[in-house]
């Protein structure tokens, strides 16, 4: 009962202690969850996604409570680069965690300048290229629902930045494995998936929709089959490292993704139920293996049978 288990993954060639990460957009870049959890107990704090320039993201109200979930339509809100980097990432610098940074543009070129601009930063571990926000009318999904403007971004930042690049994948598609491919075949060193499932909730008081711009992304655990089974289908079409989200509450649920073909794990909106999730689950993948004197958490790795 006291063996110690391997927590150990890998995303390319960046190597986490284990595999849970936070979900970009839902533990903005760790410094309020500090107080609630020890960040080092991480396999990585993925920040909220960072533009170019400034975005004020949309009107409110922009969070609408739905069964087993919830609808954001936020819009990417955050400071701009300049101001991330003079920010939340010299905070970050001083935490024992490795950062992943979710980048958001309008354009190809807006990925490029950013990825550019985190190229020179060392407390950058990774690059998370969201090619999936339901929330942006310019640039955002578009680029995650087409295989061709997929393969251009991915294309396009893999030549400016040598640190490990993950693709962050829309479910609002016919075929996720057609984008995956496309993304691998680019030079993405990961996927992960999924962002958020457009949806739309009214308030049969007013009649009016409960999101001031009608329609936002749908999260939690009600997303939560959908995703197992997309990542379920990416794994088996890529080579490259599968990071699964959509709904993890538990540690049971993050070893459903697991088994399902993830490499690593993202917790996003049950971070607002309970801010020590993270954690919880990262100690509770670790107890599970235990339990079943699994070495190796990365054993799990594609372990469902069929
Ligand atoms: C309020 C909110 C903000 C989000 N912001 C981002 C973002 O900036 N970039 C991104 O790639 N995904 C963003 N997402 C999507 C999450 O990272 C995640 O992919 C999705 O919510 C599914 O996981 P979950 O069900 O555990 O929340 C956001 C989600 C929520 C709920």
């Amino acid at each position: 009962m006291n063996q110690t288990v391997n927590m150990k993954v890998r995303l390319g060639s960046l190597e986490l202690r284990n595999p849970v990460l936070t979900a970009s957009g839902t533990f903005a870049a760790g410094r309020e969850y500090s107080d609630f959890i020890d960040l080092s107990t991480l396999g990585a704090v993925v920040t909220k996604g960072v533009s170019l320039h400034p975005w004020a993201g949309n009107a409110s109200p922009r969070i609408a409570e739905t069964a087993s979930g919830m609808l954001n339509s936020i819009g990417l809100q955050n400071p701009g680069v300049e101001a991330f980097c003079a920010g939340d990432l010299l905070w970050l610098a001083t935490q024992d965690v490795p950062v992943i940074v979710n980048v958001s543009g309008h354009s190809v070129e807006e990925y490029v300048a950013v990825a550019r601009r985190l190229e020179s930063e060392p407390t950058v571990s990774a690059l998370e290229v969201n090619i999936s926000c339901p929330n942006v009318d310019e640039g955002g999904m578009a680029f995650g629902t087409s295989c061709p403007a997929a393969a251009e971004v991915t294309r396009a930042v893999r030549a400016v930045t040598s640190k490990p690049l993950i693709v962050k994948l829309s479910p609002n598609v016919t075929d996720i494995t057609e984008i995956a491919r496309a993304v691998e075949a680019e030079g993405a060193d990961a996927v992960s998936l999924i962002n958020t499932l457009l949806g739309m909730a009214i308030d049969t008081r007013t009649f009016r929709p409960k999101l001031a711009r009608a329609v936002g992304g749908l999260s939690g655990p009600a997303i939560k089959p959908v995703a197992v089974r997309m990542v379920w289908q990416v794994a088996s079409a890529v080579q490259i490292p599968v990071v699964g989200m959509g709904g993890i509450m538990t540690a049971d649920d993050a070893v459903e993704f697991m088994l399902a073909g993830a490499t690593a794990v993202a917790v996003g909106t049950a971070n607002f139920v309970d801010p020590t999730t993270t954690s919880s689950v990262a100690q509770g993948l670790e107890a599970f293996c235990r339990e079943r004197s699994i070495q190796s958490v990365a054993e799990l790795t594609g372990a469902v049978r069929l």
